[in-house]
């Protein structure tokens, strides 16, 4: 690997509390120094950031990458690479798999499979209950110890409150929150919130789409309760409109809402109530995309359009908001390494620019091609993608 030094570039790290035009000097796959005039040594690659933003590498905390069990789909390899190709240093993978992400040995293959085939960091989300059936409790200091990051029951809500309590209760001791998929929404949310409170255990609201739901979590937070929430870049863009054109590919849970749940969202991001943006890449086969509405599968792909999607969504916001929400907060909620572009830290970097460009699905690394951002022109555009300091993406059009 060699060592790099990334000259001119605006660093934004709202971490080290810094927004200036710096050079950044890689070596040893860390972050090894950062100035205003930094020589090349005779050994590294210049990369010319000039006119680019440089962040502490992106994090999606909420992706499908489908592995084990639905490899026609999505699998580490391709899914990782869709990561990279749009910004992504690591990914947080669901535990909707098949087998479910519930069990150490299951979690032991997965760590194999990433080690071999992933192009960015995994971090497992494992099961809050078996097989995720909502009933039995897993394991969670053992998961823990395998590596989840978090415990979520995905796509299904866990719907018996007195099994979430207990779960909550037994994660306790742990890092790793809760990241709960609230549908039927309003409801659910407000009865996490009244978990979190009542067990004090680290919580996050996956894919927050309704002004009720958020309403909800701001009124928690001003009573202490320390919950946070995420918004994907569909529910910031689309409303329920787009189903009477785009059919199946805007089929996704939780549905697209009204032109007033959007705008509410779009303020929630704005004031600081919502704390990530996740992507819930949900890739499925063009056969099951296909067909009618009614029978087509619910998500999409979102990982390679979704850092142009949330510029799209808010154009105004500061640059520092931004990288916040995409690697900051994501970092410090999971209690994982990343998010800042410390001295000493492993070199996870992302480098974009205010370039439009043209969603194309047919040019995804994704297996699933369907997007409802097909076609559309994004304003902000991934330049490369630097993961432990080894440049895995690099835009063709990117000269250096
Ligand atoms: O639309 C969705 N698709 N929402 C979910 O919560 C799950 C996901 C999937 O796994 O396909």
């Amino acid at each position: 690997m060699k060592p790099l030094l990334l000259k001119g570039g605006r660093i934004v790290d709202p971490a080290l509390s810094l927004d200036a035009v710096r050079d950044l000097r890689v070596r040893d796959g860390k972050v090894a120094e950062i100035g205003e005039h930094l020589d090349r040594a005779a050994d590294e690659e210049v990369l010319d950031a000039r006119g680019a933003v440089v962040a502490p590498g992106f994090i999606d905390m909420h992706v499908h990458l489908r592995e084990p069990g639905f490899e026609e789909k999505e699998t580490i390899a391709t899914g990782t690479l869709a990561a990279v190709n749009g910004g992504f240093t690591a990914v947080a993978c669901m535990p909707n798999t098949n087998p479910a992400l519930d069990d150490p040995a299951v979690l032991a293959a997965l760590r194999e499979n990433v080690q071999r085939n992933a192009r960015c960091r995994v971090y497992p989300i494992a099961a809050i209950t078996r097989g995720r059936q909502g009933r039995l409790p897993c394991d969670y200091a053992a998961l823990a110890a395998a590596g989840a990051v978090a415990f979520s029951d995905d796509g299904d809500s866990v719907e018996d409150m007195q099994v979430l309590r207990e779960a909550a209760l037994r994660a306790l001791p742990l890092a790793a929150p809760i990241v709960d998929h609230c549908l039927p929404e309003e409801a659910l949310v407000a009865r996490d919130l009244q978990l979190c409170g009542e067990t004090g255990k680290a919580w996050h609201i996956a894919h927050i789409s309704t002004a009720a739901a958020l309403q909800s979590v701001a009124a928690a937070r001003s009573r202490g309760i320390a919950v946070t929430c995420e918004v994907t870049p569909h529910h910031l863009t689309f409303t329920d409109a787009l189903a009477e054109t785009a059919g199946a590919a805007a089929k996704v849970n939780p549905p697209l809402r009204r032109q007033s749940d959007v705008d509410a969202l779009r303020r929630g991001v704005r004031d600081g109530t919502i704390d990530v943006f996740a992507s819930d890449h949900a890739p499925h086969t063009a056969q099951e995309k296909g067909g009618d509405v009614e029978h087509a599968a619910p998500g999409f792909s979102g990982l390679e359009v979704a850092v142009g999607g949330y510029a799209a969504a808010l154009p105004d916001l500061p640059l520092s908001r931004f990288v916040a929400l995409l690697a900051t907060n994501p970092a410090r909620i999971l209690k994982i390494r990343g998010g800042t572009l410390a001295l000493g830290e492993p070199a996870d970097i992302t480098v974009f620019a205010d370039r439009a460009w043209t969603v194309d699905p047919a040019t995804f690394a994704s297996k699933g091609k369907c997007t409802p951002f097909a076609g559309r022109r994004l304003p902000r555009k991934i330049l490369a993608t630097i993961v432990g300091g080894d440049v895995r993406y690099r835009a063709a059009d990117w000269e250096t």
